[in-house]
């Protein structure tokens, strides 16, 4: 079948829209319509060649949210008509780290799915017979795509999948990194570090579990408004000469706060994050993607006089499990998914996602195919 995608053809190139083809869904697979699909940080990343493992021609796009179309043999879960959120990171339930509880980092495709293939080792996308990688196995910068089975959230069908698209990455890792990663206990204080798409999650997430202050830090003075009109209770402009660390702890009765959410992927603010943590037990949780290589630096006392380190891809979420959950409560009225979404877009304008992204315009793109 033919179908419209943004490739990846070269690193620090524009994506170039075009028309491959894609193959139907094989044992295990199932082929999804996208109806929309948000532009994330991890795009431009691979985009512009400064992830070491990125790699091209491939399809980009993660954020995505369709109907399946069909579904190929074995499929049991999920048929055609039913609404589904693409997943990065699967939930198989039967792997030892899906069955542990502990993780939601799952291991039954992981080893293809960083290769840009399917299960089986290959990929459904090609050009004229030239095989086309996937990305983050989702590839959703695309008209279609091919994704497991296990990679795939079924969600109620009254959400619009242009708001709930978004919980395809960003807005999850906020929501669930506060609610199920740390699993902020009700009257607590927060400190979010970063008011972007996935620090902004981490605001609603803190006032959902009913903490009673959420200090927000962030540069851009607009950013800090939203994240005020969605919980925070105080914020902090950072910039030249502002000791965010120092406020905070001055915030809270000088101990610091009870969680921290670092949500910037900068390795100085995650540094921040931890010295921000409230001696005795404060949980500092790192939900931003830092770049390969790069070393955060902890200062052992921090750790010895009681705070806590921990990370969660995906904010810890388990993607089948908890992103349902989400749209429900976003259908319940409980999140504000839209107020989320800056910028609407065609596939054609993909590359604008990224150049409001870079000029930090607006908190979401999402790209609508019709
Ligand atoms: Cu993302
Ligand atoms: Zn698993």
């Amino acid at each position: 079948m033919k179908m419209r995608a943004a490739v990846l053809e070269a690193f620090g190139k524009p994506l170039v829209v075009q028309e491959l083809d894609i193959a139907p869904p094989r044992e295990g697979e199932v082929l999804v319509k996208v109806h929309a699909c948000g532009v994330c940080h991890t795009d431009l990343y691979t985009q512009s060649g400064a992830d070491p493992s990125g790699y091209f021609p491939c399809v980009l796009g993660h954020e995505g949210a369709g109907v399946v179309e069909e579904v190929g043999a074995g499929v049991t879960s999920l048929k055609p008509g039913d609404h589904v959120i693409t997943l990065f990171s699967p939930e198989c339930g039967g792997c030892i780290h899906c069955k542990s509880g502990k993780t939601n980092i799952c291991l039954k495709i992981r080893e293809q799915q960083g290769k840009g293939c399917l299960p089986d080792g290959t990929p459904r996308i090609s050009r004229n017979g030239e095989p086309i990688r996937h990305f983050m196995g989702t590839s959703t910068f695309a008209e279609y795509t091919v994704m497991p089975e296990v990679a795939l959230a079924k969600i109620d069908k009254s959400a619009n999948l242009e708001s709930v698209c978004i919980l395809a990455c960003g807005a999850t890792t906020g929501l669930a990194g506060a609610m199920w990663k740390a699993e902020v206990a009700p009257d607590s204080t927060c400190a979010v570090f970063g008011a972007g798409m996935v620090g902004l999650g981490a605001v609603v997430g803190c006032k959902l579990q009913g903490a009673s202050r959420i200090i927000v830090v962030d540069m851009s003075a607009d950013r800090l408004e939203m994240a005020k009109q969605y919980g925070a209770t105080d914020v902090i402009q950072a910039g030249p000469g502002v000791d965010a660390v120092a406020q905070i702890v001055d915030m809270t009765d000088g101990f610091g706060a009870d969680y921290t959410f670092e949500a910037t992927g900068l390795v100085s603010v995650m540094g921040q994050a931890v010295e921000a943590a409230r001696m005795g037990w404060g949980l500092c949780t790192i939900l931003g993607v830092a770049g390969k290589g790069e070393k955060l630096e902890i200062i052992p006392r921090f750790l010895i006089t009681g705070r806590k380190v921990q990370g969660g891809s995906f904010g810890g979420a388990k993607g089948r499990t908890h992103v349902p959950q989400l749209v429900d409560m976003y259908l319940e009225g409980k999140i504000d998914l839209d107020g989320f979404i800056s910028h609407r877009l065609t596939l054609d304008e993909v590359n604008k996602g990224f150049d409001l992204m870079e000029a930090q315009d607006g908190i979401r793109s999402v790209i609508k195919f019709d």
